[in-house]
């Protein structure tokens, strides 16, 4: 089948690493792409927001198969116009989308399922708001309902942070998104992602993984997109998972079928986790990037069918089939991410690296000028390995690391510290 996967990050290279190695893909197109995916694909310009234009792309190219990789397309309703159209599509609807373009809607569907998760209240006036916070005192954690680029989140340990933060939002520092706020209960303990697959009606666990937000080394320094990942995490024992299901996704995607709206596709779930037991933080729609990068190495090929069993409602007969193994990566950034940054520098030494099941250099932000490889985003490269343990799959990934000829890019060196 011709397959198209929307998206150009270290996320999109990874799943289109996995479903190439599968023998039912005879032709993938990546829109855009980015210059590691245009050596195992071909890249294609198009408006992936514009549900009319990614049809007529995928009549024009004879798609069968539409995966959608981040998620402000799924927001946009580009899975409900491709599957209005006929196209079999991977991604979840705009109206169940929801459950990461709105905070707020998350707080309801947790409520109305009985999934653990920290208590809140909403409001669309600074006032009442701030009033609130008043009531609650600090630490509490303040969040712009809707998409932010994964910044409308601040957890603020004193009052004077919460309320210029409560400010802010309804000064319109996340636009739109910030119209209305979802205050919460701030909540300890250690945080791991869970990422199963919803046909909307059955639901299969794919893996958890762990990430490191920071951008510098210790967790110190801005919040990132993430600067590199693990999995599994030691965290999500067998129990925690099994209550985690029980209690908190499987509840999610029933309430969400129950309403008429429900989920298909993959649902990232962020979970707090405190004396076994895990609690809801957020749900995204979408794989994280850079924990897709990890899921994708250790599944490999196997991952296009289960996508399709998810998009074609079949996922009760679905067996993920697991190795006893752990992978990593290592994000490199451009100096100054996740601040401002230098675009353009060329990166060396890529094409003396190892590719195999064990050793992939995933690309972030690349592209290809005069037969070089140069930088063009913040986070730029996803050195990803996998070993039969942990300290195997760091080792691994960290002598890649080392051999990338990059001096305007940096990494973290202590990726996985919490495991190891
Ligand atoms: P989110 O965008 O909702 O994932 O929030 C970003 C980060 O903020 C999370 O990964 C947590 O580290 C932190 N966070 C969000 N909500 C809470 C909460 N209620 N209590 C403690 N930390 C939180
Ligand atoms: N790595 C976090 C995310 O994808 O949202």
């Amino acid at each position: 089948m011709n397959i198209l996967i929307l998206g150009g990050g270290g996320r999109e290279h990874a799943l289109a690493w996995a479903v190439m190695q599968n023998p039912k893909c005879d032709k993938l197109i990546v829109a855009p792409g980015n210059a590691g995916i245009a050596k195992i694909a071909e890249c294609a310009s198009l408006d992936i927001l514009n549900g009319d234009a990614v049809v007529q792309f995928c009549e024009a190219n004879a798609i069968s198969f539409v995966i959608i990789g981040p998620e402000a397309p799924l927001a946009a309703g580009v899975a409900d116009r491709l599957r209005d159209a006929g196209v079999l599509t991977f991604g979840p609807s705009q109206a169940a989308a929801q459950l990461e373009a709105s905070k707020g809607f998350t707080k309801e569907i947790c409520d109305a399922c009985g999934a653990p998760t920290a208590s809140y209240a909403r409001f669309d006036t600074a006032e009442d708001a701030r009033a609130y916070v008043q009531d609650q005192g600090a630490p509490i954690v303040i969040k712009a309902d809707g998409l932010a680029a994964g910044k409308g989140v601040i957890v603020a340990m004193d009052m004077a942070t919460a309320l210029g933060a409560i400010d802010d939002m309804f000064a319109g520092e996340f636009g739109s998104a910030g119209a209305e706020v979802v205050i919460e209960e701030f909540m300890e303990g250690e945080e791991a992602s869970f990422f199963v697959l919803s046909d909307g009606e059955n639901v299969l666990p794919l893996g958890t993984a762990q990430d490191h937000k920071r951008a510098y080394d210790g967790d110190e320094g801005p919040n990132t997109g993430g600067m590199g990942a693990y999995s599994p995490a030691p965290i999500m024992t067998d129990t925690v998972t099994q209550k985690a299901l029980d209690e908190i996704v499987k509840p999610t995607v029933a309430e969400m079928a129950k309403r008429g709206t429900p989920y298909q596709g993959v649902l990232y779930a962020g979970f707090m986790i405190k004396n076994g037991q895990p609690r809801l933080v957020e749900y995204n729609a979408r794989f994280g990037d850079p924990e897709c990068q990890v899921l994708m190495l250790r599944l490999g090929a196997q991952v296009l069918d289960h996508l399709l069993a998810c998009a074609e409602g079949r996922l009760h007969e679905a067996r993920v089939n697991w190795a006893d193994d752990h992978a990593m990566t290592v994000v490199m950034a451009a100096k100054g991410y996740p601040g401002a940054y230098e675009k353009g520098t060329e990166i060396r030494g890529l094409s003396d690296l190892p590719e195999d099941s064990a050793h992939m250099v995933f690309h972030a932000g690349t592209s290809e000028r005069d037969g070089k490889i140069v930088a063009t985003g913040g986070r730029v490269l996803n050195v990803t390995a996998r070993g039969a343990t942990l300290q195997e799959a760091r080792d691994r990934a960290y002598d890649m690391t080392s051999r990338i000829d990059w001096p305007e890019g940096f990494y973290r060196t202590d990726i996985g510290w919490r495991a190891l």
